[in-house]
């Protein structure tokens, strides 16, 4: 994008015509520069088969092109009309129990559906042959959301595609009997042509036949966004094409966004703050750094978020004065080219009329509005970051595949959250004011001093080959429990646990034990430091390792609890049960001992500072979340991008404030 982008879903076909002309009259106001349009208008674009109706869209893009406004088009893929499910019922996708679902929300579609396909690419050539030259359109928006709300359909013709996915992933009916464990309970096949999804079983169905049907799912619906892509490539070269992912809602978590994030020109994503109690700002860092790392460390684009409240969860409460500008620029700090929400102007009718907007229902003289308008001059005034890079100082792994594995029924414990560990040791790193990275199992780690692997229960052999080198090489290694246990069929990696990463940790485990709900243990470690963990505990038979806390008490007392391994030039550390987040910090300290890096007890709790650094410079973000002034130390002098005041020594942020300072450096 030429320059950093704000603004958001725009909806005119909600609205009367003479509605558009104040829309485009506010946005200005507002330092509008993008909008997203059409993301759900085919039944308006297409309203009889083969019969389009452009005129309004035409009258909207060219509205919106002469008032300086760029188009994020969408490609309406994710609505299907009315018309087109009375011709083809087949194309509603089916559910596990064999209930098909019904016209009247959205995204009902079956991605194996050979009409379903050839009609949304019948649409995305018409909007490319249209728009693909008009000067307003920078970028394509295809479907939306992939993953939500249906993330696999179990019809017939999915249970036949599915068949074609097996026969081009294994080839034989033996390799899939092999792979799949078909021995135990009798699941034999004699042919490809038997199998089915697992659909509803009486009891637990077979694991990998599960674990493979969601890889075959999402790569159907992969299949159909590189259609699309295609097509938009081929019509209308030039122009990138993204999907609006949502990389860190575990409300999605049937897409592999690693896959996903080779297949965009542009990585863009949708967040929304879970306000089930824990600190919002946390997840969103997470969130924004995975986006990030997804797109491999290039800038991205922030498509969705909202200004205040949204209306899907158990409670929506609005968000505080200043804390969308914080939200907004805390994603910028983290590598996004600008903020954009969901939506511009608040719907009066359907399903979303109670989620925010930009435009609220209570109009312009509102808090709200105002605060737009602010964000607005804000980023307008941050050009010249555009293409800078995040710099982040270590690493976490992370697997949507092994999240999928780790998932499945019948597992030690319930209490096991891999999603949770993840969470925890995230919030354990950004509460000492490390910038984070994500990466892939199997990615080059060597930049990275620490790289953590929270619960990774699916490790290839190439991932365990990566994280011996990694740390042979001279890196540290935090690794949790109930990781590298079984490869990528969900087949326990032969021998004593954890297979994958026995090796680099220098330990086994002879057998582990979950605790019962309300249990927990102490362990006692260096200069008589005591921790507790709960959930899990293990028998920890040292290889090499070091015990560093001993269990005190339950099955496993008088045995390793956490070890360190010297390996190579490296260290390994394993956590054998679950922390809580002040004992995992003291944990983390001594591995980021190990690894060099420094503390930085300077900076108050929930103060982020973050730097992009390229071409045109180096900017700070500073983001206070707290209700108190904070004074941050800048090693190099500056200037506050958003006043233009000089700043030298340290940079003062008022309560719910960001600053962001270029710096001479
Ligand atoms: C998602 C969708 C939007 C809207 C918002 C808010 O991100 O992409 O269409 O539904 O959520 O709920
Ligand atoms: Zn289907």
């Amino acid at each position: 994008m030429a320059r950093l982008a704000f603004g958001g879903d725009y909806n005119p076909e909600q609205w009367p015509e003479s509605v558009w002309h104040e829309d485009v009259r506010l946005m200005r106001e507002a330092g509008v520069t993008t909008v997203s349009v059409g993301i759900f208008s085919w039944a308006l674009l297409e309203p009889a088969p083969g019969a389009y109706e452009f005129g309004w869209l035409d009258r909207v893009i060219d509205l919106l092109h002469e008032n300086g406004i760029d188009v994020d088009l969408g490609t309406p893929t994710v609505a299907p009309p009315k018309w087109f499910y009375d011709q083809r019922p087949d194309a509603l996708p089916v559910t596990a129990d064999g209930a098909r679902l019904g016209f009247g929300s959205r995204g009902a579609i079956c991605h194996s559906n050979q009409a379903y396909r050839d009609a949304s690419t019948r649409i995305t050539e018409q909007l490319a042959r249209r728009y693909g030259k008009h000067p307003a359109v920078v970028m394509w928006h295809v479907h939306n959301e992939y993953g939500v709300p249906v993330s696999a359909c179990y019809c017939d013709g999915c249970a036949a595609h599915f068949r074609r996915w097996l026969a081009a992933t294994y080839e034989t009916v033996e390799a899939v009997n092999e792979v799949w464990g078909t021995a135990f309970w009798g699941q034999r096949y004699a042919s490809l042509d038997e199998i089915d999804p697992p659909r509803t079983t009486p009891t637990v169905g077979n694991p990998a036949q599960q674990l493979d049907y969601k890889r075959f799912a999402d790569a159907t619906m992969r299949e159909n966004f590189v259609r699309e892509r295609d097509v938009l490539h081929r019509l209308a070269p030039g122009i990138p094409v993204t999907t609006n992912f949502m990389t860190a809602l575990s409300q999605c978590d049937s897409v592999d966004y690693w896959a996903w994030g080779r297949e965009v020109d542009v990585v863009t994503n949708d967040h929304y703050l879970i306000t089930d109690g824990r600190r919002t700002h946390v997840n969103l860092a997470m969130a924004a750094d995975l986006t990030r790392s997804v797109a491999g460390g290039d800038p991205w684009l922030l498509l969705e978020h909202s200004t205040s409240g949204v209306n899907w969860q158990a409670r929506n409460p609005a968000k505080a004065p200043g804390q969308m500008a914080r939200n907004s620029l805390g994603h910028v700090a983290r590598g996004s080219e600008g903020a954009m929400f969901f939506q511009w102007r608040q719907s009066r009718r359907g399903a979303e009329k109670f989620h925010s907007s930009m435009v609220p229902h209570a109009g312009t003289d509102s808090r709200v509005w105002r605060e737009v308008c602010e964000l607005g001059s804000a980023i307008g005034q941050l050009g010249g970051i555009e293409g800078t890079r995040t710099v982040a100082d270590v690493a976490m792994l992370w697997d949507w595949q092994s999240w999928w594995a780790q998932n499945l029924e019948w597992r030690p414990t319930e209490d096991h959250d891999a999603r949770e560990r993840a969470d925890s040791f995230y919030e354990a790193l950004y509460d000492r004011h490390l910038t984070v990275d994500f990466a892939h199992p199997e990615a080059d780690l060597s930049a990275y001093p620490l790289v953590v692997v929270p619960a990774l229960y699916l490790a290839t052999e190439a991932a365990s080959l990566n994280l011996r080198e990694y740390v042979e090489n001279g890196g540290t290694l935090v690794v949790s429990y109930f990781s590298g246990i079984v490869d990528e069929h969900d087949a326990v990696h032969p021998g004593a646990y954890p297979g994958a990463f026995r090796d680099v940790l220098g330990l086994t485990v002879e057998e582990w034990s979950p605790l019962l709900a309300g249990e927990s243990v102490g362990l006692s470690g260096p200069d008589g430091s005591r921790v507790t963990g709960d959930v899990w505990t293990e028998f920890v038979v040292p290889r090499g390792a070091e015990p560093v806390w001993t269990y005190e008490d339950g099955l496993t007392a008088g045995r390793p609890a956490i070890t360190r391994h010297a390996y190579g030039a490296g260290t390994a550390w394993y956590v054998s049960t679950r922390l809580g987040a002040s004992d995992l910090d003291t944990v983390l300290a001594s591995a980021l001992a190990d690894a060099g890096v420094g503390d930085r007890p300077e900076l108050p709790r929930d103060v982020e500072v973050l730097t992009r650094a390229g071409a045109t410079g180096r900017y700070v973000f500073v983001i206070n979340h707290t209700p108190d002034e904070a004074k941050v130390p800048l090693a190099d002098p500056g200037v506050d991008v958003l006043s233009g005041d000089r700043v030298s020594g340290r940079v003062c942020v008022p309560a719910g404030a960001v600053r962001v300072v270029r710096v001479e450096a």
